[in-house]
């Protein structure tokens, strides 16, 4: 079997890694990694390439940034010849990136299977171009791998069929579970003893300047009672720059490697973010999760885990972070599958399916 892995952005590094994994030891499996270029900043995808384990990509698409037309259709239009040639029997796509959507077009108009990993997760909030994304990708992919039950039932209240779901559990924290270790060895030298720690790069949150400057002064405020420690997103700081704000006690930082941000995670007091995979990851480790946004894709972490939603109310972020502080923080639990044998299902149903 030819099987085909699409990546493009940071996020999509960590879930193709345990698949890579899971499949090279079958025998029957030939793997194409092609890699489109999305992300291309050393500190935003090659480290994570290294420490992920993953091999060079056999092709680089190297689209880089645009809008969102600009990007998905130059994708697009640079895989399309590369699938024609090769007629891999599967393309597996990961998340809900313009890499994962452009590449899922590209194979349904070809007829070649398409396969989707962290299928079925919505935030019903069709401005976010993810939630875009993610609903074209389920609609149009022959296999979803699903991370939690809620995927499946939002897959099935959108016509999909139920032969094609597989709850796999999910397959970023394979990445968790096998890299903790090292990054529990990880030295955070330099940064505070006691910290929160803060990642933010929604359009809804950093390109709207008034959004932006109103969380940087909770931030500001979330300073004086504890550190602050920023890795900050590319996106994020050129509209940080933008806005002029000086950046007080907030200790920024370029963004970090997968390890030693994992090492952070693990460590932080709270942790607060506008990512989806961090309100996981946190979940997993038990860490207070506060999340700037109104709504998750990713329920679990609010039902079972420890994320708290707080959108853009600044008291209820104040509040929430004194009850952290206090010791009276949201304890939770590790949701059934996020078990690190994700990518070794996915894998199984792949070649059980072929
Ligand atoms: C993308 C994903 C988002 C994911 C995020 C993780 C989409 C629609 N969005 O958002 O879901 O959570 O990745 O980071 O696919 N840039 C660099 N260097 C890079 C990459 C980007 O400087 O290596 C800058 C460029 O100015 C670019 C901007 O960041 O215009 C945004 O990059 P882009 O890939 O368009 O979206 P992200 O915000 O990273």
């Amino acid at each position: 079997m030819n099987v085909f892995h699409v990546v493009g952005a940071r996020p999509n590094f960590m879930k193709v890694a345990p698949v890579l994994e899971a499949l090279k030891a079958r025998r029957s499996v030939v793997q194409t990694l092609i890699h489109t270029g999305q992300h291309y900043d050393s500190n935003m995808s090659d480290v994570f390439f290294k420490q992920l384990g993953i091999p060079a990509p056999d092709v680089n698409l190297e689209v880089g940034s645009g809008t969102h037309a600009t990007q998905t259709a130059d994708i697009m239009m640079r895989l399309e010849p590369v699938v024609a040639k090769n007629k891999p029997d599967i393309v597996l796509v990961y998340g809900d990136v313009n890499s994962t959507v452009a590449t899922t077009l590209v194979c349904a108009k070809l007829g070649v299977r398409v396969g989707h990993v962290e299928a079925g997760l919505r935030s019903f909030d069709r401005t976010m171009p993810e939630e875009v994304n993610r609903l074209v990708t389920d609609q149009l992919a022959d296999l979803l791998f699903t991370p939690s039950e809620d995927g499946d039932e939002n897959l099935r209240r959108e016509g999909v069929s139920a032969k094609k779901i597989h709850r796999v559990g999910n397959v970023m924290i394979d990445s968790l579970i096998r890299l903790l270790p090292l990054a529990k060895k990880c030295s955070t030298t330099g940064f505070p003893a006691r910290y929160a720690l803060v990642t933010l790069h929604r359009p809804s949150n950093v390109d709207d300047s008034a959004s932006l400057q109103g969380i940087l002064e909770s931030l500001l405020e979330v300073s004086e009672r504890i550190a602050v420690v920023f890795p900050v997103h590319p996106r994020t700081r050129q509209r940080i720059a933008d806005l002029g704000v000086p950046p007080g006690n907030l200790q920024l930082s370029e963004p970090l490697p997968y390890v030693e941000f994992l090492a952070l995670q693990s460590r932080a007091t709270a942790v607060l973010t506008d990512s989806g995979g961090i309100q996981e990851e946190t979940t997993y480790l038990g860490v207070p999760c506060l999340t700037l946004r109104s709504n998750t894709e990713r329920p679990v972490t609010v039902t079972i885990g420890t994320n708290t939603l707080v959108g853009q109310d600044r008291q209820k972020l104040a509040s929430e972070m004194k009850k952290i502080l206090d010791g009276r923080a949201k304890r939770g639990n590790v949701p059934p599958l996020w078990d690190g044998r994700a990518g070794e299902r996915i894998a199984e149903i792949l070649c059980s399916s072929s």
